[in-house]
Protein backbone atom coordinates (compact mmCIF):
# COMPACT_ATOMS: atom_id res chain seq x y z
CA UNK A 1 0.00 0.00 0.00
CA UNK A 2 1.56 3.46 -0.96
CA UNK A 3 0.81 5.28 2.13
CA UNK A 4 1.60 9.28 2.84
CA UNK A 5 0.91 11.42 6.28
CA UNK A 6 0.69 15.04 5.97
CA UNK A 7 1.88 15.74 9.18
CA UNK A 8 1.88 18.88 11.68
CA UNK A 9 -1.02 20.92 9.58
CA UNK A 10 -1.88 23.99 11.97
CA UNK A 11 -5.15 24.67 10.22
CA UNK A 12 -6.84 21.97 8.22
CA UNK A 13 -9.64 23.36 5.67
CA UNK A 14 -11.93 20.55 5.38
CA UNK A 15 -15.36 21.77 4.16
CA UNK A 16 -16.94 18.93 6.09
CA UNK A 17 -19.80 21.55 7.72
CA UNK A 18 -19.87 20.98 11.54
CA UNK A 19 -16.39 18.98 12.08
CA UNK A 20 -14.64 21.43 13.36
CA UNK A 21 -14.70 25.72 13.71
CA UNK A 22 -15.67 28.01 10.59
CA UNK A 23 -19.01 26.66 9.94
CA UNK A 24 -19.09 25.20 6.03
CA UNK A 25 -15.30 25.36 6.41
CA UNK A 26 -15.12 23.02 9.14
CA UNK A 27 -12.06 23.60 10.33
CA UNK A 28 -9.52 21.04 12.35
CA UNK A 29 -6.24 22.64 14.17
CA UNK A 30 -3.42 20.75 14.62
CA UNK A 31 -4.18 17.98 12.42
CA UNK A 32 -2.81 14.89 10.16
CA UNK A 33 -4.07 13.75 7.23
CA UNK A 34 -3.19 10.31 5.51
CA UNK A 35 -3.45 9.22 2.46
CA UNK A 36 -3.63 5.77 1.20
CA UNK A 37 -3.07 6.02 -3.17
CA UNK A 38 -5.24 8.20 -4.29
CA UNK A 39 -8.12 9.10 -1.62
CA UNK A 40 -7.78 10.09 1.64
CA UNK A 41 -7.78 7.01 4.34
CA UNK A 42 -7.84 8.89 7.48
CA UNK A 43 -7.78 12.62 9.20
CA UNK A 44 -7.24 13.19 13.30
CA UNK A 45 -5.26 15.43 15.39
CA UNK A 46 -1.64 15.21 14.72
CA UNK A 47 -0.84 13.59 18.38
CA UNK A 48 -2.58 10.28 17.32
CA UNK A 49 -1.72 10.15 13.59
CA UNK A 50 -0.95 6.54 12.17
CA UNK A 51 2.37 5.82 10.69
CA UNK A 52 2.68 5.70 7.04
CA UNK A 53 5.48 5.02 4.41
CA UNK A 54 6.43 8.86 3.55
CA UNK A 55 5.61 11.50 5.89
CA UNK A 56 5.52 15.14 5.05
CA UNK A 57 6.11 17.67 7.80
CA UNK A 58 4.19 20.77 7.46
CA UNK A 59 5.31 22.49 10.18
CA UNK A 60 2.22 24.00 11.53
CA UNK A 61 1.08 25.74 7.73
CA UNK A 62 -2.45 25.20 6.58
CA UNK A 63 -3.72 22.93 4.00
CA UNK A 64 -7.16 23.04 2.15
CA UNK A 65 -8.73 20.54 -0.42
CA UNK A 66 -7.18 21.36 -3.83
CA UNK A 67 -8.69 24.27 -6.00
CA UNK A 68 -11.75 23.25 -8.19
CA UNK A 69 -11.61 25.51 -11.10
CA UNK A 70 -15.04 24.71 -12.95
CA UNK A 71 -14.67 27.56 -15.89
CA UNK A 72 -11.78 27.59 -18.11
CA UNK A 73 -11.14 27.60 -21.97
CA UNK A 74 -7.57 26.12 -22.62
CA UNK A 75 -7.47 25.10 -25.89
CA UNK A 76 -6.60 27.99 -28.32
CA UNK A 77 -3.73 29.59 -29.78
CA UNK A 78 -2.44 32.88 -29.77
CA UNK A 79 -2.83 35.78 -27.37
CA UNK A 80 -5.01 39.22 -27.34
CA UNK A 81 -2.30 41.18 -25.34
CA UNK A 82 -3.07 44.03 -27.73
CA UNK A 83 -6.74 43.50 -27.24
CA UNK A 84 -6.06 43.83 -23.34
CA UNK A 85 -4.01 47.12 -24.06
CA UNK A 86 -6.73 49.17 -25.69
CA UNK A 87 -9.05 48.04 -23.08
CA UNK A 88 -6.91 49.47 -20.29
CA UNK A 89 -7.19 52.51 -22.21
CA UNK A 90 -10.62 52.65 -22.80
CA UNK A 91 -12.01 50.50 -24.97
CA UNK A 92 -15.17 48.56 -24.08
CA UNK A 93 -15.17 44.86 -23.62
CA UNK A 94 -17.63 42.73 -26.36
CA UNK A 95 -16.94 39.79 -27.17
CA UNK A 96 -15.52 40.30 -30.42
CA UNK A 97 -12.32 39.30 -29.98
CA UNK A 98 -13.16 35.94 -29.80
CA UNK A 99 -13.21 35.55 -33.49
CA UNK A 100 -9.78 36.53 -33.66
CA UNK A 101 -8.61 33.45 -31.56
CA UNK A 102 -10.82 31.41 -33.77
CA UNK A 103 -8.70 31.97 -36.41
CA UNK A 104 -5.56 31.54 -34.42
CA UNK A 105 -7.00 28.33 -33.17
CA UNK A 106 -8.12 26.42 -36.46
CA UNK A 107 -4.69 27.68 -38.18
CA UNK A 108 -2.86 26.16 -35.37
CA UNK A 109 -1.63 21.90 -35.30
CA UNK A 110 -2.56 19.82 -32.74
CA UNK A 111 0.91 19.91 -31.14
CA UNK A 112 0.35 23.54 -30.94
CA UNK A 113 -2.65 23.62 -29.05
CA UNK A 114 -1.73 20.51 -26.71
CA UNK A 115 1.56 22.39 -25.78
CA UNK A 116 -0.59 25.39 -24.72
CA UNK A 117 -3.40 22.70 -22.70
CA UNK A 118 -0.32 21.40 -20.72
CA UNK A 119 1.45 24.63 -20.02
CA UNK A 120 -1.81 25.99 -18.45
CA UNK A 121 -2.97 22.76 -16.77
CA UNK A 122 0.53 22.64 -15.02
CA UNK A 123 0.74 26.55 -14.24
CA UNK A 124 -2.74 26.26 -12.37
CA UNK A 125 -1.77 23.15 -10.57
CA UNK A 126 1.33 25.47 -9.62
CA UNK A 127 -1.14 27.34 -7.75
CA UNK A 128 -3.07 25.41 -6.25
CA UNK A 129 -5.74 23.66 -8.54
CA UNK A 130 -6.19 19.93 -8.65
CA UNK A 131 -9.09 19.84 -10.76
CA UNK A 132 -10.29 21.93 -13.78
CA UNK A 133 -13.00 21.78 -16.34
CA UNK A 134 -11.71 22.81 -20.02
CA UNK A 135 -14.52 24.00 -22.82
CA UNK A 136 -14.02 23.70 -26.15
CA UNK A 137 -15.22 26.80 -28.02
CA UNK A 138 -12.33 28.76 -30.49
CA UNK A 139 -12.66 25.79 -32.92
CA UNK A 140 -16.54 26.53 -34.60
CA UNK A 141 -15.97 23.40 -37.17
CA UNK A 142 -16.91 20.18 -36.82
CA UNK A 143 -12.86 19.10 -37.26
CA UNK A 144 -11.56 21.75 -34.86
CA UNK A 145 -14.20 21.74 -32.32
CA UNK A 146 -13.94 17.38 -31.84
CA UNK A 147 -10.02 18.26 -31.62
CA UNK A 148 -9.93 20.33 -29.10
CA UNK A 149 -11.93 18.22 -26.96
CA UNK A 150 -9.92 15.11 -27.80
CA UNK A 151 -6.76 17.44 -26.35
CA UNK A 152 -8.44 18.54 -23.45
CA UNK A 153 -9.58 15.03 -22.57
CA UNK A 154 -5.99 14.13 -22.29
CA UNK A 155 -5.47 16.59 -19.00
CA UNK A 156 -9.02 16.37 -17.96
CA UNK A 157 -12.52 14.15 -16.86
CA UNK A 158 -14.28 17.88 -17.03
CA UNK A 159 -14.37 18.43 -20.50
CA UNK A 160 -17.48 20.86 -22.10
CA UNK A 161 -18.86 21.29 -25.98
CA UNK A 162 -18.51 25.33 -26.35
CA UNK A 163 -19.65 24.85 -30.26
CA UNK A 164 -22.27 27.89 -29.64
CA UNK A 165 -19.76 30.65 -28.36
CA UNK A 166 -20.36 32.55 -31.64
CA UNK A 167 -21.57 32.27 -35.00
CA UNK A 168 -18.41 31.90 -36.86
CA UNK A 169 -17.45 34.55 -39.56
CA UNK A 170 -18.09 32.52 -42.52
CA UNK A 171 -22.23 31.45 -40.95
CA UNK A 172 -22.46 35.08 -40.03
CA UNK A 173 -25.85 35.75 -42.17
CA UNK A 174 -27.08 32.44 -41.71
CA UNK A 175 -27.08 31.73 -38.03
CA UNK A 176 -30.28 28.92 -37.88
CA UNK A 177 -27.84 26.75 -40.46
CA UNK A 178 -25.42 27.35 -37.68
CA UNK A 179 -27.47 26.02 -35.10
CA UNK A 180 -28.41 23.27 -37.17
CA UNK A 181 -24.49 22.42 -37.42
CA UNK A 182 -23.94 22.61 -34.35
CA UNK A 183 -26.58 20.50 -33.15
CA UNK A 184 -26.32 17.58 -35.69
CA UNK A 185 -22.97 16.67 -36.72
CA UNK A 186 -20.88 18.89 -34.29
CA UNK A 187 -22.52 17.56 -31.39
CA UNK A 188 -22.36 14.30 -32.64
CA UNK A 189 -18.67 14.69 -33.03
CA UNK A 190 -18.11 16.43 -29.76
CA UNK A 191 -20.00 14.10 -28.13
CA UNK A 192 -17.88 11.26 -27.40
CA UNK A 193 -14.90 13.75 -25.83
CA UNK A 194 -17.33 15.88 -23.88
CA UNK A 195 -19.14 15.76 -20.68
CA UNK A 196 -21.33 18.82 -20.47
CA UNK A 197 -22.20 21.21 -23.20
CA UNK A 198 -22.20 25.20 -22.82
CA UNK A 199 -23.81 28.11 -25.14
CA UNK A 200 -22.92 31.62 -24.76
CA UNK A 201 -26.70 33.23 -23.88
CA UNK A 202 -25.85 36.67 -25.00
CA UNK A 203 -26.79 39.25 -27.31
CA UNK A 204 -24.43 39.24 -30.04
CA UNK A 205 -23.80 35.58 -29.52
CA UNK A 206 -26.79 32.77 -29.42
CA UNK A 207 -30.47 34.12 -28.59
CA UNK A 208 -32.46 31.82 -25.66
CA UNK A 209 -34.38 30.16 -28.49
CA UNK A 210 -31.18 29.01 -30.20
CA UNK A 211 -29.51 28.43 -26.61
CA UNK A 212 -32.18 26.41 -25.52
CA UNK A 213 -32.38 24.02 -28.78
CA UNK A 214 -28.83 23.33 -28.42
CA UNK A 215 -28.81 22.68 -25.00
CA UNK A 216 -31.48 20.47 -25.15
CA UNK A 217 -29.41 18.35 -28.26
CA UNK A 218 -26.80 18.08 -25.57
CA UNK A 219 -28.78 16.65 -22.98
CA UNK A 220 -30.09 13.81 -25.06
CA UNK A 221 -26.93 12.64 -25.66
CA UNK A 222 -26.19 12.80 -22.04
CA UNK A 223 -24.39 15.89 -21.65
CA UNK A 224 -24.53 18.04 -18.67
CA UNK A 225 -26.15 21.31 -19.25
CA UNK A 226 -23.84 24.92 -18.24
CA UNK A 227 -24.57 28.45 -19.56
CA UNK A 228 -22.48 31.96 -20.18
CA UNK A 229 -25.49 34.01 -18.90
CA UNK A 230 -25.70 37.67 -18.13
CA UNK A 231 -22.42 38.45 -18.55
CA UNK A 232 -22.36 41.26 -20.38
CA UNK A 233 -25.73 42.94 -19.55
CA UNK A 234 -28.82 41.43 -18.36
CA UNK A 235 -30.77 38.56 -20.53
CA UNK A 236 -32.66 35.22 -20.31
CA UNK A 237 -29.62 33.02 -19.76
CA UNK A 238 -29.86 32.85 -16.27
CA UNK A 239 -33.82 31.79 -16.02
CA UNK A 240 -32.82 29.44 -18.94
CA UNK A 241 -30.32 27.54 -16.59
CA UNK A 242 -32.33 27.00 -13.98
CA UNK A 243 -34.99 25.80 -16.57
CA UNK A 244 -32.82 22.96 -17.92
CA UNK A 245 -31.66 21.72 -14.89
CA UNK A 246 -27.93 23.06 -15.43
CA UNK A 247 -25.40 22.40 -12.82
CA UNK A 248 -24.13 25.34 -13.29
CA UNK A 249 -24.90 29.24 -14.91
CA UNK A 250 -21.65 31.15 -15.46
CA UNK A 251 -20.48 35.10 -15.06
CA UNK A 252 -24.05 36.10 -13.75
CA UNK A 253 -22.78 39.80 -13.87
CA UNK A 254 -26.29 41.44 -14.41
CA UNK A 255 -29.25 40.22 -12.47
CA UNK A 256 -32.68 40.83 -11.36
CA UNK A 257 -34.95 39.87 -8.65
CA UNK A 258 -36.34 36.81 -10.42
CA UNK A 259 -33.18 35.74 -11.85
CA UNK A 260 -31.64 35.65 -7.91
CA UNK A 261 -34.80 34.18 -6.53
CA UNK A 262 -34.95 31.47 -9.24
CA UNK A 263 -30.96 30.30 -8.53
CA UNK A 264 -32.38 30.07 -4.60
CA UNK A 265 -35.51 28.02 -5.42
CA UNK A 266 -32.74 25.55 -7.45
CA UNK A 267 -31.46 23.74 -4.17
CA UNK A 268 -28.58 24.98 -1.02
CA UNK A 269 -25.25 24.37 -1.02
CA UNK A 270 -26.10 21.72 1.26
CA UNK A 271 -28.07 19.96 -0.78
CA UNK A 272 -25.64 19.88 -3.79
CA UNK A 273 -28.01 19.34 -6.82
CA UNK A 274 -29.06 22.79 -7.77
CA UNK A 275 -27.95 25.55 -9.84
CA UNK A 276 -25.19 27.08 -8.89
CA UNK A 277 -24.05 30.81 -9.50
CA UNK A 278 -20.45 30.72 -11.08
CA UNK A 279 -18.62 34.19 -10.56
CA UNK A 280 -15.48 34.86 -12.95
CA UNK A 281 -13.74 37.65 -11.49
CA UNK A 282 -10.79 37.85 -13.70
CA UNK A 283 -13.11 38.68 -15.97
CA UNK A 284 -14.32 42.06 -14.50
CA UNK A 285 -10.65 42.78 -13.46
CA UNK A 286 -9.34 42.28 -17.06
CA UNK A 287 -12.81 43.86 -18.72
CA UNK A 288 -12.79 47.02 -16.41
CA UNK A 289 -16.39 45.81 -16.05
CA UNK A 290 -18.53 46.27 -12.56
CA UNK A 291 -18.14 43.01 -10.97
CA UNK A 292 -20.86 40.58 -9.92
CA UNK A 293 -22.73 40.94 -6.43
CA UNK A 294 -21.77 38.00 -4.62
CA UNK A 295 -23.51 39.25 -1.27
CA UNK A 296 -26.64 39.39 -3.07
CA UNK A 297 -26.53 36.10 -4.11
CA UNK A 298 -25.34 34.55 -1.06
CA UNK A 299 -27.81 36.61 1.44
CA UNK A 300 -30.26 34.62 -0.95
CA UNK A 301 -29.05 31.25 -0.28
CA UNK A 302 -27.86 30.22 -4.04
CA UNK A 303 -24.83 28.45 -3.89
CA UNK A 304 -21.54 30.18 -5.25
CA UNK A 305 -18.32 28.92 -7.00
CA UNK A 306 -15.64 31.29 -8.03
CA UNK A 307 -13.63 30.03 -11.06
CA UNK A 308 -11.11 31.49 -13.26
CA UNK A 309 -12.27 31.59 -17.11
CA UNK A 310 -8.93 31.51 -18.27
CA UNK A 311 -9.08 32.11 -21.88
CA UNK A 312 -7.02 34.59 -24.15
CA UNK A 313 -9.51 37.40 -24.11
CA UNK A 314 -11.32 38.35 -21.41
CA UNK A 315 -9.85 37.31 -18.22
CA UNK A 316 -6.18 35.29 -19.27
CA UNK A 317 -5.33 33.97 -15.10
CA UNK A 318 -5.08 30.91 -14.25
CA UNK A 319 -5.31 31.51 -10.86
CA UNK A 320 -7.81 30.73 -8.31
CA UNK A 321 -5.85 32.40 -5.39
CA UNK A 322 -6.14 35.81 -7.46
CA UNK A 323 -9.95 35.04 -8.02
CA UNK A 324 -10.55 34.87 -4.24
CA UNK A 325 -8.38 37.63 -3.72
CA UNK A 326 -10.73 39.80 -6.06
CA UNK A 327 -14.21 38.00 -4.63
CA UNK A 328 -13.67 39.12 -1.00
CA UNK A 329 -12.20 43.02 -1.93
CA UNK A 330 -14.61 43.28 -5.00
CA UNK A 331 -17.70 41.39 -4.60
CA UNK A 332 -18.67 41.24 -1.01
CA UNK A 333 -17.38 37.73 0.09
CA UNK A 334 -15.88 36.63 3.39
CA UNK A 335 -12.42 35.01 2.98
CA UNK A 336 -14.24 31.73 4.36
CA UNK A 337 -17.19 31.95 1.35
CA UNK A 338 -14.65 32.99 -0.84
CA UNK A 339 -12.45 29.94 -0.05
CA UNK A 340 -15.55 27.60 0.15
CA UNK A 341 -16.56 29.25 -3.28
CA UNK A 342 -13.04 28.31 -4.76
CA UNK A 343 -13.75 24.65 -3.50
CA UNK A 344 -16.47 23.12 -2.58
CA UNK A 345 -18.51 25.42 -4.72
CA UNK A 346 -16.47 24.62 -7.82
CA UNK A 347 -17.01 20.47 -6.91
CA UNK A 348 -21.01 21.76 -6.68
CA UNK A 349 -20.57 23.32 -9.81
CA UNK A 350 -19.49 20.24 -11.90
CA UNK A 351 -21.41 17.80 -9.24
CA UNK A 352 -18.39 15.71 -8.05
CA UNK A 353 -18.63 15.18 -4.37
CA UNK A 354 -15.15 13.26 -4.57
CA UNK A 355 -13.49 16.52 -4.81
CA UNK A 356 -13.42 20.37 -3.20
CA UNK A 357 -13.97 18.17 0.59
CA UNK A 358 -11.39 16.54 2.81
CA UNK A 359 -13.05 13.42 4.40
CA UNK A 360 -12.16 9.97 4.56
CA UNK A 361 -13.02 8.45 0.89
CA UNK A 362 -12.04 11.80 -0.75
CA UNK A 363 -9.85 11.92 -3.63
CA UNK A 364 -6.22 13.28 -1.69
CA UNK A 365 -6.33 16.38 -3.28
CA UNK A 366 -4.48 18.94 -1.04
CA UNK A 367 -2.99 22.83 -1.18
CA UNK A 368 -0.79 23.54 1.48
CA UNK A 369 0.18 27.10 1.92
CA UNK A 370 2.90 29.15 3.02
CA UNK A 371 0.72 30.39 5.48
CA UNK A 372 -0.60 29.50 8.89
CA UNK A 373 -4.48 30.27 7.51
CA UNK A 374 -6.47 30.41 4.46
CA UNK A 375 -7.02 34.02 5.46
CA UNK A 376 -3.80 34.54 4.10
CA UNK A 377 -5.24 33.91 0.46
CA UNK A 378 -6.93 37.32 0.11
CA UNK A 379 -5.14 38.84 2.96
CA UNK A 380 -1.39 38.65 0.56
CA UNK A 381 -3.07 39.14 -2.33
CA UNK A 382 -0.35 38.28 -5.48
CA UNK A 383 1.93 36.29 -2.95
CA UNK A 384 3.10 32.92 -4.25
CA UNK A 385 1.85 30.84 -1.38
CA UNK A 386 1.25 27.94 -2.15
CA UNK A 387 4.09 25.50 -0.62
CA UNK A 388 2.76 22.42 -1.86
CA UNK A 389 0.21 20.28 -3.64
CA UNK A 390 -1.14 16.80 -3.71
CA UNK A 391 -3.46 15.69 -6.80
CA UNK A 392 -4.34 12.03 -6.84
CA UNK A 393 -2.47 11.39 -3.66
CA UNK A 394 1.45 12.56 -5.41
CA UNK A 395 2.74 15.16 -4.08
CA UNK A 396 3.34 17.32 -7.16
CA UNK A 397 5.50 20.64 -6.46
CA UNK A 398 7.91 22.03 -3.85
CA UNK A 399 9.15 25.68 -5.43
O1 LIG B 1 -16.27 33.40 -20.74
N1 LIG B 1 -18.08 35.08 -22.75
C1 LIG B 1 -17.71 34.29 -23.57
N2 LIG B 1 -16.56 33.61 -23.59
C2 LIG B 1 -15.40 33.94 -22.83
C3 LIG B 1 -14.59 35.00 -23.45
C4 LIG B 1 -13.81 34.51 -24.55
C5 LIG B 1 -12.94 35.50 -25.23
O2 LIG B 1 -13.06 36.74 -25.10
O3 LIG B 1 -12.09 34.97 -25.96
C6 LIG B 1 -15.77 34.28 -21.41
O4 LIG B 1 -15.56 35.41 -20.95
FE1 LIG C 1 -16.10 31.50 -20.25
Amino acid sequence: MNSLLVDNIGELVTNVAGSGEGGPLGIRRRAAVLVEEDRIAWIGPAAIAPAAARRIDVDGAAALPGFVDSHAHLVFAGDRAAEFAARMAGQPYTGGGIRTTVGATRAASDDTLRATVRRLRAEALRQGTTTIEIKSGYGLTVADEARSLRIAAEVTGETTFLGAHVVPTEYADRPDDYVGLVCGPMLRAAAPYAKWIDVFCERGAFDVDHARAILACGQALGLGVRVHANQLGPGPGVQLGVELGAASVDHCTHLDDADVEALASTGTPETGTGTVATLLPGVEFSTRSPYPDARRLLDAGVTVALATDCNPGSSYTSSMPFCVALAVREMGMTPAEAVWAATAGGARALRRTDVGVLRVGARADLTILDAPSHLHLAYRPGVPLIRQVLHNGVPTCRP
